[in-house]
């Protein structure tokens, strides 16, 4: 490389690094072409090396697609969507410094019209828009109320498939459910032996902290996160590293008796 050359690409380091710095700390570290952001994160490369783990079910292609990241932090998977060939891709988050990071992460890569907005999963309605592929890994358990949000999601802006992932804790196993759930095993005073089963659809509450951090509220285990989009009307299609998967809008279930989702639709079109 030229001197000039070398001096200016120095300088640009140097001055993004300021940049990176000025809003740390970064939960997400990215490779903004030769800096990173969080080398030192404390779960190693992240999310670099998960990522690299369900990369088989991120869709290769989304050319001409619409994306929206729910929770995009500092917009990794925004990058991914428009790496990916995305036509539109929208990243919101309630915190704003996240949302700083991920303005400063995708112009420094060049991706221009990547929309970042503060808006809580709670009014996407807002958005008054169906995306083909949302984005909503790593919030489930941070929320108060997570299945009024898968709710949320699909009566609002999931068109076609959505890529989740949640912390997860308890059995891998999943259990075969019953239709119908009597409160007897029939013919005795019994309740049935199976709400105790390890692959019985369970969610952790916890009310205190996990990992340190208060905002973790619940961990359920595989059988409930697949039962959780399943009755928010979702099919999962793929599953990978255990805690990822990749979703296609369905019917939902007892959908014919009224809509599920009771959070009144702020700023969105229907009610
Ligand atoms: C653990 S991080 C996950 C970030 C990213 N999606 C990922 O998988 O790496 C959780 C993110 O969700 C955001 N968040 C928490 N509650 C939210 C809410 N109600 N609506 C939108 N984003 C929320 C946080 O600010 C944070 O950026």
């Amino acid at each position: 490389m030229p001197v000039a050359a070398r001096s200016n690409d120095e300088t640009r380091k140097r001055e993004l690094s300021s940049s990176i710095a000025a809003l740390a700390p970064w939960f997400h570290n990215i490779d903004l072409n030769g800096v990173q952001t969080a080398p030192e994160h404390f779960l190693g490369n992240y999310p670099g090396d998960k990522f690299a783990r369900f990369a088989n079910i991120f869709p290769a292609d989304l050319t001409g697609k619409s994306v929206l990241d729910i929770g995009c932090n500092a917009g990794f998977y925004s990058v991914e969507a428009k790496r990916r060939g995305a036509a539109r891709v929208v990243g919101i988050d309630s915190d704003d410094r996240y949302l700083a990071q991920a303005r400063l992460a995708t112009d420094a890569l060049g991706f221009t019209g990547v929309e970042f907005r503060n808006l809580s999963v709670y009014d996407v309605a807002a958005l008054g828009e169906q995306f083909d592929l949302v984005i909503f890994m790593g919030v489930l358990y941070h929320l108060r109320h997570p299945l009024l949000a898968l709710d949320l999601i699909r009566e609002h802006v999931a068109g076609d498939a959505m890529l989740f992932q949640t912390l997860q804790q308890g059995a891998r196993e999943v259990a075969d459910v019953p239709e119908d759930h009597p409160f007897f095993e029939p013919g005795t005073y019994t309740p049935p032996a199976y709400f105790d089963a390890p692959g019985y659809p369970k969610m952790h509450f916890i009310e205190r902290k996990f990992a340190g951090d208060w905002t973790n509220w619940w961990a359920p285990n595989a059988a409930a996160s697949q039962a959780m989009l399943r009755a928010a009307g979702f099919t999962v299609e793929a599953q990978a590293d255990g805690d990822v998967y990749y979703c296609r809008v369905a019917p939902v279930p007892f959908g014919q008796y009224g809509p599920t989702a009771v959070y009144p639709a702020k700023g969105g079109t229907s009610s």
